[in-house]
C-alpha cells in the first residue's frame, strides 16, 4: 500500500530536449494560467509566440480570427479549456474547437499540432470531461497534421477546487484513491519542450513526482491554509460526478515527471497569496459600526458558512469557511445569484437553475454558457473586502 506521501516511481524527467528555437508557435488558450506560463517559456526559448484567446480576438469555437492567427505558424499548441463542464457543453467545446483548429491548421500548413488532454482520458468515461478529452484526442489522431498529445495529471493549483467541489456544509467527502498531481510550471515546461521538438505522433503522460491518497492530500492542503473544513474518507465519494478506482488519476511508469514537490509548491503558494487564505468566520470579533464600512466592505460574521451576501455588485459566498466571490448576475439572463442556493461551492441560479462554481466561476450546468467573473476576498479582522482577481492567481479548472 502506498502511504500518503510516498514517492512514485518513474524513469523520465520533464526537461528541455532537442528543440528548434525559431518557429512561429500559436498558443490557443494563451491567457489562462497554463497558457500564460507557456507563452513566457516559449518566448524565452526565442520562438515567435502568439497568445491566441478570445481576449486577443481569436475564438477557436466560432473560428473567428483563426485564419490570421495561424498564418505562417509551424506549431499550434492547444491548452484551451471549456468554460462549462456540463455533459453536452464540454463535449461540444472540445470537438468544435479542435475541429476548427485542425481545419484551419491544415489550410495554413501547420506542421505540428500539440494538445493538452488528461491522464486517464480513456479509462474514466463515466466523467463528461474525460469523455470530451477522449473525443478531442480521436479528432487529432485522425487529422492529417502531425501531432503530440500530452496527458498531464491534475495541477497542484486545482487541489483546492477538488476540495470545494466535494464540500457540503463544513464537510469535504473524498475518495482515498491515488492522485499524482503536478505543478502547472512543470506542465508548462513539458509542453514547451514537446512543442519545440518533432511531433511524437503519439501520446505522452506528464505527472508529478509523488503520489498521494486524495483524502490525505486534501487534508494537507486545507490544514496548511487553516481551513476548518472536516475531510471524510469515503471510497464511494464522487469525483466530479463519478467514483474513482484506485489508479484512475495516476500516470503510467513511462510518464515524464515534474520536479516540483507539492509541499514546496504549497509553501510558495501560501506565501505568495496570503490574501486568498480561508478565514475562520467564528473568530470574528465584536460587531463594528456600519459607518466604518467603505465601498466593497462587509462584516464577515454576516456571511456564515453556506451563506451568501451581496456587496455592491459582487456576491460573497462562504464555502465552509473559505470566502469566494463572483459577479452577482447570472451569465444566462441576469438572474441574481445572491438569491440562489449554495451547496458546497455550487450556486444554483434562482431563475433557470444554471449552476456555477463560485470559487472558479466555471459553469457546471446550463442554460448558462459563460463563466462568472470572480473576485478576491481580503479579510482584515472582522472586516472583509472584495477586490478584482489577480490574473496570475486565477484558478483554472482541469478535472
Ligand atoms: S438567468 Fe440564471 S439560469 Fe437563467
Amino acid at each position: 500500500m502506498i502511504t500518503p506521501f510516498e514517492m512514485a516511481v518513474s524513469s523520465v524527467r520533464v526537461g528541455v530536449g532537442d528543440e528548434r528555437c525559431d518557429m512561429k508557435i500559436v498558443v490557443v488558450g494563451g491567457s489562462g494560467i497554463l497558457g500564460s506560463k507557456l507563452v513566457a517559456t516559449l518566448s524565452a526559448y526565442g520562438h515567435e509566440v502568439v497568445a491566441a484567446s478570445r481576449r486577443s480576438g481569436v475564438d477557436a469555437v466560432t473560428g473567428e480570427g483563426l485564419t490570421e492567427a495561424l498564418r505562417g505558424a509551424a506549431v499550434v499548441v492547444d491548452v484551451s479549456n471549456s468554460p462549462s463542464f456540463q455533459d453536452a457543453a464540454v463535449m461540444k467545446f472540445f470537438k468544435t474547437s479542435t475541429h476548427n483548429l485542425l481545419t484551419h491548421g491544415a489550410a495554413a500548413g501547420v506542421g505540428h499540432h500539440v494538445a493538452l488532454s488528461v491522464v486517464g482520458s480513456g479509462r474514466f468515461l463515466k466523467n463528461a470531461y474525460f469523455r470530451a478529452k477522449l473525443a478531442q484526442e480521436k479528432l487529432i489522431k485522425e487529422s492529417s497534421i502531425p501531432y503530440s498529445i500530452i496527458q498531464p495529471t491534475q495541477f497542484f493549483e486545482f487541489v483546492a477546487n477538488i476540495a470545494d467541489a466535494a464540500t457540503h456544509g463544513n464537510v469535504v467527502r473524498v475518495s482515498p484513491a491515488l492522485i499524482q498531481p503536478i505543478a502547472a510550471d512543470d506542465v508548462a515546461s513539458a509542453v514547451a519542450s514537446i512543442a519545440g521538438g518533432p511531433p511524437l505522433n503519439g501520446t505522452v503522460e506528464v505527472a508529478g513526482p509523488e503520489s498521494f491518497h486524495l483524502d490525505a492530500l486534501i487534508r494537507r492542503s486545507l490544514s496548511a491554509r487553516n481551513d476548518p473544513r472536516e475531510v471524510i474518507t469515503d471510497p464511494h465519494a464522487l469525483y466530479f460526478g463519478a467514483e474513482l478506482s484506485e489508479r484512475t488519476l495516476v500516470a503510467g511508469d513511462d510518464a515524464r515527471l515534474g520536479a516540483i514537490l507539492f509541499e514546496e509548491w504549497l509553501r510558495r503558494s501560501i506565501a505568495e497569496t496570503p490574501q486568498t487564505n480561508p478565514q475562520r468566520v467564528e473568530n470574528a470579533g465584536a460587531p463594528i459600526q456600519p459607518a466604518a464600512f467603505k465601498e466593497h466592505e462587509f462584516r464577515i460574521i454576516e456571511v456564515p458558512p453556506g451563506s451568501a451576501l451581496l456587496v455592491g455588485d459582487v456576491v460573497v459566498f462562504n464555502v465552509g469557511g473559505r470566502f469566494c466571490a463572483t459577479q452577482n448576475t447570472c451569465t444566462h439572463r441576469q438572474g441574481p445569484l445572491s438569491e440562489g442556493t449554495l451547496d458546497g461551492s455550487t450556486v444554483t441560479c434562482p431563475y433557470h437553475d444554471a449552476q456555477f462554481d463560485v470559487c472558479t466561476g466555471a459553469v457546471l450546468r446550463g442554460p448558462a454558457r459563460e463563466p462568472l467573473e470572480t473576485f478576491r476576498v481580503l479579510v482584515d479582522g472582522e472586516v472583509g473586502r472584495t477586490a478584482p482577481a489577480l490574473q496570475s492567481h486565477q484558478q483554472e479548472t482541469r478535472i
